[in-house]
C-alpha cells in the first residue's frame, strides 16, 4: 500500500545570527495511512520544524513532501500558496501548542470554522458530539479566555478533526497540562483519531505519550 505521507531528503535551515543553522538535514520521513507517528527529541531537535513542513506551513529549502489526497498524490513543494492553502486546510489538521483557538468565537464556532471553510457542514453533527465526547458540551457557548488549559486543548483537538482530515498533526499538544491532564487528552486523541482513521504525527518530550504511537522518530538536533 502506498504511504499517506512520504517526505524524502528534506532539509531546513535558518540564519541565526548571519550564520546558517541547519535543522533539519537530508531527513526521510514516511507515514502510513492511519498510523500514529511520535516525533521526539530535544528543545530545538526540530519538531516543530518538521511538523510545520509536513504541513505546508513553511517551505523546505529542499526534498519532496509526497501527500496523498485521496485519490491523486500532489507534491507539496510544487504547489502554489492558493493550492497549498486549499489542500491543508481540507486534508490536515493541526493541534497546536498554545491551541490557536480564535478568541472571538465560541468553543461550538471555532469547531464548525473548518467546516464551514470547507464547505462541510453536513460533518456539523459529528463535530458536535465530539465535544461531547471530549467533555465539554457543558463549554459550547464559553469563549477561549474562559476555559481552562485542558479544555482549551481539548477544543482544539475538536477543531483540528472536525473535517475529517486524513493526517494531523500535533505539537506537544500536553505540553501546558499537568501530567493526570495530559494523559487523559492524549488518551481521547488517540482513540478519536483511531476512529476516524486518520494519520497522526504528534511532537511530545514524554516517553509515556510517544509510547501511545505506533513508530516513534528521534531528532537529534
Ligand atoms: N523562523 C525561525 N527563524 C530562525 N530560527 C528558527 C526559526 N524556527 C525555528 N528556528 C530554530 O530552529 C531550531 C529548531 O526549532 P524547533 O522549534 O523546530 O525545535 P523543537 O524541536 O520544536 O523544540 P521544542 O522542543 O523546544 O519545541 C531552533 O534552534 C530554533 O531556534
Ligand atoms: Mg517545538
Amino acid at each position: 500500500m502506498s504511504p499517506l505521507l512520504e517526505a524524502r531528503a528534506l532539509g531546513k535551515s535558518f540564519l541565526d545570527g548571519g550564520e546558517r543553522r541547519v535543522v533539519i538535514d537530508a531527513l526521510n520521513v514516511t507515514v502510513g495511512s492511519g498510523e500514529i507517528l511520535a516525533l521526539v527529541g530535544p528543545s530545538g531537535s526540530g519538531k516543530s520544524t518538521l511538523l510545520n513542513l509536513l504541513a505546508g506551513l513553511q517551505r523546505p529549502d529542499g526534498g519532496s513532501i509526497h501527500l496523498d489526497v485521496g485519490g491523486s498524490v500532489v507534491a507539496l513543494q510544487d504547489l502554489g500558496e492558493a493550492q497549498l492553502t486549499r489542500i491543508r486546510r481540507r486534508c490536515v489538521g493541526y493541534v497546536f501548542q498554545f491551541f490557536n483557538l480564535i478568541p472571538t468565537l465560541t468553543v461550538r464556532e471555532n469547531v464548525l470554522l473548518p467546516l464551514e471553510l470547507n464547505g462541510l457542514m453536513t460533518f456539523a453533527g459529528e463535530a458536535l458530539a465530539r465535544l461531547t465526547t471530549l467533555g465539554l458540551d457543558h463549554r459550547l457557548d464559553d469563549f477561549p479566555a474562559h476555559l481552562s488549559g485542558g479544555e482549551r486543548q481539548r477544543t482544539a483537538i475538536a477543531r483540528a478533526l472536525a473535517h475529517r482530515p486524513r493526517l494531523v498533526l500535533a505539537d506537544e499538544p500536553t505540553g501546558n497540562l499537568d501530567h493526570a491532564n495530559a494523559e487523559r487528552v492524549v488518551d481521547l486523541l488517540v482513540a478519536q483519531v483511531r476512529s476516524l482513521s486518520c494519520a497522526l504525527v504528534l511532537a511530545t518530550h514524554s516517553d509515556v505519550i510517544a509510547g501511545r504511537a505506533d513508530r516513534i522518530l528521534r531528532l537529534d538536533g
